[in-house]
């Protein structure tokens, strides 16, 4: 059966305080909405529509960004959620199956839950509602339930008192066939406590046509919204303990979890070792059995197998670390290829550059990449060795097994096997240290008399 996914986006966000519109706040470095849309995913939709409202535009840019699946469907004034589906009708044309209704701002709803939406619907329900056991019902629409299923969705405003006692409440995700759903939304009317289209009203719509309705229920934390800034730390926090607990599953050893903070997308191999206090951004691969080292940031890279990174190690987007390659405390490497075995131990920076394999990077090693307008690289061959203290000034080669002598300023391509030196020869004067402190002394002995 095909699936249409509609997440539902026109929402103000007014509790937000923000220029942004509240679906693009990121949580893990993606905005809200395509986590929602990742949830979608778990049913393979065939179209993904997403409803847009207030700062329409910008929600539209930046979700075109991230994927190129999505049609857009405008709702130019928020009349309630049954409203809003109706605005998709236009983007269904001509599709045939299944829809499910999710919210832009709520997106920890799980695959294996949508799924369990899905078995309901072949078991027959014409409507199916996601409803969880809240621990505070308070605002929530609550589902009434008897022996034929899912009755109704009363509103709180709407509810009566032995209703409000219902804690099986709407976490707003339906779904129905896609011709049925956009039939019943436009039955909906809006003579109700907050005079809005309510969507939760096609369940009695539904019922009334003698169409059965199911809930399937869910665990509160995945139906957990954001409506404030508050809400969105918690949803970080909620979406770190899932991605920690499902690293430790897949065979990652964490020392201290609760320290380390994934992206969406960060991607950790079996028997791979993460010490505490690690960030990743966005776009990481770790490969198997690489370690990763106290107080680290990542983003943008990959590591290979049984490499080893920091502690305190910044690798940026492009660094490319291979296989048993070594980057250490106070290393930052950009844009980067660093071959097999290289190490790059201390206080370094490698931007756009190459390493060679097993190439041995000093202390202090600066690959001068930016000339202030362009940029340039820096190659070093396998093999090649760079004493402490050197500045690589770009464009520049080192070919296989140079030597470069510590403390050089290297503009000039060093040939294989070459030694360059680049600095001020060293001068010995004989006695000359001892007979300057004297006299430095006397200086100070006479200022203190005088
Ligand atoms: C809704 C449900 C309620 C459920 C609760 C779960 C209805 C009538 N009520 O209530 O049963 O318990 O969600 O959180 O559906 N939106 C639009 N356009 C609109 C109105 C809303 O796109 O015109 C979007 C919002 O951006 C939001 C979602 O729909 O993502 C829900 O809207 P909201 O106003 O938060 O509904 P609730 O009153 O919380
Ligand atoms: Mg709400």
């Amino acid at each position: 059966m095909s699936i249409a996914a509609i997440l539902l986006a026109a929402g103000q966000g007014t509790r937000m305080q923000s220029d942004l519109p509240k679906v693009l706040h990121k949580i893990a470095g993606a905005p809200m909405i395509v986590h929602a849309m990742s949830s979608a995913d778990a049913l393979g939709p065939e179209r993904v529509i997403v409803v847009t409202g207030h700062g329409g535009e910008a929600v539209e840019a930046a979700v075109a960004d991230w994927r190129e699946d999505v049609a857009f469907a405008q709702q130019t004034e928020q009349l309630g959620t049954a409203h809003a589906v109706k605005a998709a009708a236009e983007a269904l044309d001509g599709f045939a199956g299944d829809a499910v209704v999710l919210y832009g701002d709520t997106p920890f709803i799980r695959g294996e839950t949508l799924e369990a939406m899905r078995g309901a619907r072949r078991d027959g329900a014409a409507v199916v509602v996601l409803g969880f056991e809240a621990a505070e019902p308070g605002g929530y629409g609550r589902l009434v339930t008897g022996p034929e299923g899912l009755e109704a969705i009363v509103e709180a405003k709407e509810a009566t008192p032995d209703q409000l006692a219902i804690t099986l409440c709407n976490s707003g995700v339906v779904m129905a066939d896609a011709a049925l759903l956009m039939d019943l939304v436009g039955a909906v009317g809006n003579d109700n406590a907050k005079g809005e289209y309510y969507l939760t009203d096609i369940v009695g719509l539904a019922r009334d046509r003698g169409l059965a309705c199911a809930a399937v229920t869910c665990e509160e934390a995945e139906t957990l919204g954001v409506n404030s800034r508050p809400d969105l730390a918690v949803a970080e926090r909620v979406f770190q303990d899932r991605r920690r607990a499902e690293a430790m599953e897949g065979g990652v050893t964490l020392t201290a979890p609760e320290t380390v903070h994934f992206a969406f997308d960060t991607h950790i191999g079996r028997d791979v070792e993460i010490a505490p206090n690690v960030v990743f951004g966005p776009g990481v691969t770790v490969e198997t059995g690489a370690v990763i080292r106290a107080f680290c940031h990542l983003e943008g890279c990959h590591v290979s197998n049984g490499a080893e990174i920091g502690p305190y190690a910044r690798l940026r987007p492009g660094a490319e670390i291979g296989e048993k390659a070594r980057v250490g405390n106070f290393v930052e490497v950009k844009n980067a290829d660093v071959h097999e075995g290289a190490k790059i131990n201390h206080l370094t920076y490698v931007g756009d550059a190459e390493i060679g394999k097993r190439a041995n990077i000093g202390a202090g090693t600066i690959t001068c990449n930016y000339d202030g307008v362009f940029k340039h690289r820096t190659v070093i061959g396998e093999g090649a060795f760079i004493g402490s203290n050197s500045a690589l000034v770009a464009p520049v080669t080192i070919a296989d097994g140079g030597y470069v002598a510590s403390g050089s300023v290297v503009t000039e391509n060093v040939g294989p096997g070459d030694l360059a030196i680049g600095r001020a020869r060293q001068v010995n004067k004989q006695g000359l240290g001892a007979r300057m402190v004297a006299r430095l002394k006397a200086l100070k002995a006479s200022k203190g008399q005088g």
